[in-house]
């Protein structure tokens, strides 16, 4: 370590983090070596710490002035704290540390030279995402088996190149043979970014039918727990679907539960009920004619199911004309795994989706994706990622409002990576996400994050000593994102690869198409749209 790249003195420690105080004589923060000027203190730069025969590679999380007192006399000096990354031992790198730095060890400047091995500690995969911004001509490397075998967090303020960043992330494993990546399009953006490998599914014309929900997503459709009458709802509702389903699928009968996703008659349902809800009971002697048990509990629930039985937006639903049989689940699996599973990129075009069902098709789609490799013998070898975008719409923080995709998704956070299920949860607003969702992932990229009640809660998520650096993110360029976790050799800047092709999500120049003499939008052309519910 030479003397010139000697910057400053370790002042104090604390589990990972240390305090440097600058060398006296550093008046300039930023030192030229060998053609290239580094920049001092700089939030996200590498600083090294040589102990003995290896050297402790640490990272800016914060710069600040301060007195401090020294031979009687009080002086102002630049004071950093670091927290440590690795440590680089002949030439090789590795995360963590077995010995700590201790006070008085010497702080000196990482060249772009020093910091090689460690950046390269995952190059043998070949596999990486962007260009390092701090260094020239150096790729960003992940290892890819720990990046997209554990959950993924993207966030980002909107505009920060979320879409991006996961088109141009999905596109490197697209063309791979066996690749399974199922994404879960709300603004129907990510076709145009895969024209070729991709099975490109617009929900509202494939079809979800009822019947594969389970209980608890239909009650969430269907049932107001609010009504006194909810508890005898809850019970005949469920009742009449499992005695649907044992009449409809005889063979099956003694494995059906409310859960089992096997054809039942919503309408048969809706007629046994509506019996129920108008019955009236002959009694004897001079009682009459009386109530029947159910009088009256079961008309709010009916005014809702047919509300949604007769919206002709919900008829990819519940008025099936494809899926209609229980068999037909078979082929609606092969439409989105791809015949023998072999569908490499799926995008489940939500875009026409009602806007107050997409949280229950969500839960469906993503359940169904869990379900069936939890009973695939075959799961070890057959992974599937599903990537949640705008997850902040339908996988909220509080338990209020829609609850069905939550708890979904945060039983694939949890137990995913046991059946082969990953998530990559994407948002513009982490701080509005389930907490137990993002904490479960194991990789954050995180692109400009400008609210700061969103940079406090992504502060929580990241360990500790990181927790300083998320300074950075207010200041990072579109598509350039901190990128943290245990598939990275240490915390990075990275600009991501721009997707080729992008998603549509491209900005929209207003001032250019505002200085555009011919307008192409036709009034009654929208309108008419509108009314038929015909989105391009
Ligand atoms: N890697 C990149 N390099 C350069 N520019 C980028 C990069 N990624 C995105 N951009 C720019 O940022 C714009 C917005 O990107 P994108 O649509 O991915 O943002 P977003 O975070 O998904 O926004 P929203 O939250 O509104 O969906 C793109 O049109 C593109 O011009
Ligand atoms: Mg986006």
């Amino acid at each position: 370590m030479t003397k010139e790249k000697l910057i400053g003195t370790v002042m104090a420690v604390n589990s990972s983090s240390l305090s440097v105080v600058l060398n006296q004589g550093i008046t300039s923060l930023s030192k030229e070596l060998n053609g290239k000027v580094y920049y001092i203190g700089q939030l996200g730069t590498y600083v090294l710490i040589p102990l003995g025969h290896t050297t402790v590679v640490a990272v800016v999380s914060d710069l600040r002035k301060t007195d401090i007192a020294e031979n009687g006399r009080s002086t102002q000096r630049y004071m950093m704290s670091v927290s440590t990354v690795g440590t680089v031992k002949e030439g090789k790198f590795e995360r963590g540390l077995a010995v700590f730095p201790t006070v008085d060890t010497p702080v000196y400047l990482a060249e772009d030279s020093d910091l090689r091995a460690a950046f390269s500690v995952f190059q043998r995969f070949d596999f990486s995402v962007g260009n390092l911004t701090l260094f020239e001509h150096e790729r960003a490397y992940l290892d890819p088996n720990r990046f997209f075998g554990k959950h993924i967090a993207v966030l980002g303020s909107t505009g920060s190149g979320k879409s991006c960043t996961v088109s141009s992330i999905i596109q490197k494993v697209s063309f791979l043979k066996d690749s399974n990546v199922i994404i879960l399009d709300l603004h129907n953006e990510y076709a145009r970014a895969f024209p070729k490998d991709s099975n490109h599914l617009n929900i509202a014309e494939v079809e979800l039918p009822y019947w594969l929900m389970n209980f608890e997503e239909l009650q969430e459709i269907f049932i107001d727990e609010r009504e006194p009458s909810s508890a005898s709802q809850i019970t005949v509702f469920k009742d009449q679907i499992i005695a649907s389903k044992k009449a409809k699928n005889p063979s099956l009968a003694s494995y059906i539960t409310v859960d089992t996703p096997v054809y039942f008659d919503l309408s048969e349902i809706r007629a046994r009920m509506q019996f129920l809800d108008t019955e009236r009971i002959t009694g004897l002697g001079a009682a009459g004619v009386k109530d029947g048990p159910f009088y009256g509990q079961f008309t709010r629930f009916l005014v809702r199911l047919d509300s949604k039985l007769n919206d002709s937006r919900y008829a990819f639903v519940f008025k099936p004309k494809t899926y209609t049989h229980s068999e037909t689940i078979k082929d609606l699996l092969a439409r989105i795994f791809g015949i023998d599973g072999n569908a490499q990129v799926t995008i489940m075009d939500l875009s026409g989706v009602p806007f107050d069902v997409v949280n229950i098709m969500v839960s469906l789609i993503a359940r169904l994706t869990f379900d069936f490799n939890f009973w695939n013998p075959n799961r070890r070898e057959y992974p599937v990622q599903l990537v949640f975008e705008e997850a902040h719409n339908y996988l909220p923080a509080s338990s209020q409002g829609s609850a069905a995709a939550r708890r979904t998704v945060e039983r694939i956070a949890k137990e995913g990576r046991k059946y082969g299920v990953s998530c990559m949860i994407v948002s513009q607003r982490p701080s509005e996400v389930s907490e137990t969702i993002l904490s479960q992932c194991n990789n954050y990229v995180i692109l400009r994050l400008t609210n700061p009640v969103d940079q406090n809660f992504v502060r929580k998520l990241v360990p500790d000593t990181f927790a300083g650096l998320i300074e950075i993110l207010s200041s990072l360029r579109q598509g350039e994102a901190l990128v943290l976790g245990d598939a990275v050799s240490m915390p990075s800047r990275v600009q991501l690869d721009y997707p080729s092709p992008e998603p549509d999500s491209a900005d929209i120049k207003f001032f250019d198409k505002w200085k555009q003499s011919a307008t192409s939008t036709r009034i009654d052309d929208v309108v008419d749209r509108w009314w038929k519910q015909i989105r391009t």
